[in-house]
């Protein structure tokens, strides 16, 4: 296909100092650059100014960072015809090309790695280290794009018939608004996004509020890179200019979206009415939460498991739908598990993500207050052993670990989306297994164990749509790691997996006779 061989992005190394005072003079350069400077609107190829601007400001110090504009509707909807109208060009583009823009995209973001690394630190409250990891993953993204753009151009062959010459190929289908979170303010959408235009179609890109910049950076990057300005049309604003009404247009044709449980059903909801002039069904990807189980069988390696719980449930202060938020550890082990997270949890330093801390903020006041809620309600329910109070008015949860948690337990059933884990024991490693099926989502899941047979069940019975086998279950690496999650997790779209692009495409069959 021209672009083999692929391999995974090298994550910086910060312990050469060198490329730590790489990150650390990337913080000075994004402060010069950005920081108060107000960005635009991507509308019909043109920079468009909406009405008044929105500030993003640094979770971690409250500082202002950036400006963002406010759409109007009428900008909104300018927006979507603009996007309808490139269609008309951009779905007959050269896949050759599309892949090319791709692969220059990558190596421009190669090259400004820490400038994106700091301006998503700044943003979102990740370290450098998750930062970094998240950039990796978009350059990951990019390189992989390029390579399905060329193997979904190529159709697939069908049985054949003697009088006929027939040929099954695929077309993009149209307007698609890509809806994303904050969390994973690169990859996520950029995923979304470079899906709906490897396959040919024009895009209505609307990011998390908290997040615009790490977009918009990422937009301007492919514009560089040679893509047409128009193919893109990138919102920001409020949910009520950006939220229902552009779900319900009628000139959409799919949305894509990442994002919470409330949201994902909601869309998928309004997707379904088809509204006056609309001629198709709108195809919906939604994506939404997690509640991430690690069971532990008495044979596991339980210092890996320790660790790998560790790190899935507190990275990013577990704000990530894969974190680990329930540990399910066999009777016999529990103790002995429980000891070893505790002392893991216990080392973690909170400070600020521009220092490379190991925990900072969470996204946001409102945040820290809802993982309160939990934390008041669990000490009643179970056994607190860390953490479980912070400062009112802070924004930083401190690793909280709840032992002997039931599963009708809240703390058990719903996503906390903070640096909170639930010990809960089970009897046998098959009931540990049953206790973490006994959830609504089914995102991410990991098991540890080194016997075989255990292991073959478990890849059978564990009901999640990725599956790690004694590793931790964060950290899907785009091409390998297709991400997606069973049951009320969401569409299971499987990102960066062989079958993704498909979700953009329609498929038509000609048969010709001569
Ligand atoms: P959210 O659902 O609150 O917001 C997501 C996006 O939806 C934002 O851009 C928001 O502005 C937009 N939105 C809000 N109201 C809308 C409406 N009525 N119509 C259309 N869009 C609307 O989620 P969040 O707080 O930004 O992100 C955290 C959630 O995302 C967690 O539940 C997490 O598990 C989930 N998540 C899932 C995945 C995955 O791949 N499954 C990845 C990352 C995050
Ligand atoms: N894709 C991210 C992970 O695997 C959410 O952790």
């Amino acid at each position: 296909q021209g672009f083999l061989p692929f391999e995974h992005e090298p994550y910086s190394n910060f312990s050469d100092e060198t490329v730590a005072q790489k990150q650390r003079a990337a913080f000075d350069e994004v402060r010069r650059r950005y920081v108060g400077q107000t960005f635009p609107l991507f509308i019909g190829g043109q920079e468009v100014e909406g009405e008044g601007t929105f500030t993003v400001t640094n979770p971690a110090t409250g500082e202002a960072l950036w400006h963002f504009q406010n759409v109007t509707p009428e900008q909104r909807d300018a927006a979507v015809a603009a996007a309808k109208s490139a269609f008309e060009s951009w779905q007959h583009s050269d896949p050759f090309q599309r892949a090319s823009i791709f692969k220059r995209a990558a190596q421009l973001l190669r090259a400004r790695r820490a400038e994106f690394n700091a301006v998503m630190t700044l943003e979102n409250g990740k370290n450098w280290a998750e930062a970094d990891g998240e950039v990796a993953e978009s350059v990951d993204h990019f390189e992989v794009f390029a390579r399905e753009t060329l193997r979904w151009a190529e159709g697939k062959p069908v049985y054949p018939m003697p009088d006929e010459h027939v040929t099954m190929h695929y077309e993009p289908l149209g307007v698609v608004v890509t809806i994303s979170p904050w969390n994973f303010p690169s990859a996520i959408p950029l995923g979304m996004g470079l899906g709906a235009l490897a396959a040919g179609n024009t895009v209505v890109w609307k990011p998390a509020s908290e997040t615009p910049l790490s977009s918009w950076l990422m937009i301007e990057l492919l514009f560089e890179a040679g893509l047409p300005r128009n193919t893109i049309q990138f919102l920001t604003g409020s949910d009520e200019v950006l939220g229902d009404a552009l779900v319900d247009h009628k000139d959409v044709r799919m949305i894509a979206f990442t994002g919470s449980r409330e949201i994902g059903c909601r869309i998928y909801e309004r997707a379904a009415k088809v509204q006056p002039g609309q001629k198709w069904l709108k195809r919906v990807m939604a994506e939404m939460g997690g509640k991430d189980a690690t069971v532990v069988c008495a044979d596991a390696d339980l210092d890996a498991a320790a660790l790998g719980i560790a790190q899935a449930a507190f990275g990013y202060s577990g704000q990530k739908c894969s974190a680990c938020s329930r540990a399910i550890v066999e009777d016999s082990v529990y103790d002995e598990v429980l000891e070893k997270v505790l002392a893991h949890a216990r080392k973690l330093r909170a400070g600020l993500p521009e220092d490379n801390a190991d925990y900072g903020p969470v996204i946001h006041q409102g945040s820290a207050e809802r993982i309160r809620s939990y934390l008041d309600a669990g000490k009643q329910s179970a056994r607190l052993l860390l953490g479980g109070d912070f400062e009112a008015g802070s924004p930083v949860v401190p690793p909280t670990i709840f032992g002997e948690v039931e599963s009708s337990d809240p703390l058990f059933q719903e996503e906390i989306f903070g640096p909170v884990l639930t010990f809960t024991r089970a009897r046998d490693w098959q009931h540990a297994i049953e206790l973490a099926n006994d959830s609504d989502y089914g995102l991410t899941g990991s098991f540890y164990s080194l016997d075989p047979a255990k292991i073959a069940e478990a890849r059978r019975r564990f009901h999640v749509g990725n599956l790690y086998v004694n590793r931790k279950c964060t950290g899907a690496m785009s091409g390998t790691h297709a991400f997606g999650g069973y049951g009320m997790s969401g569409t299971n779209a499987k990102v960066g997996g062989p079958d993704y692009l498909f979700w953009f495409l329609q498929t038509k069959t000609t048969a010709q006779k001569y």
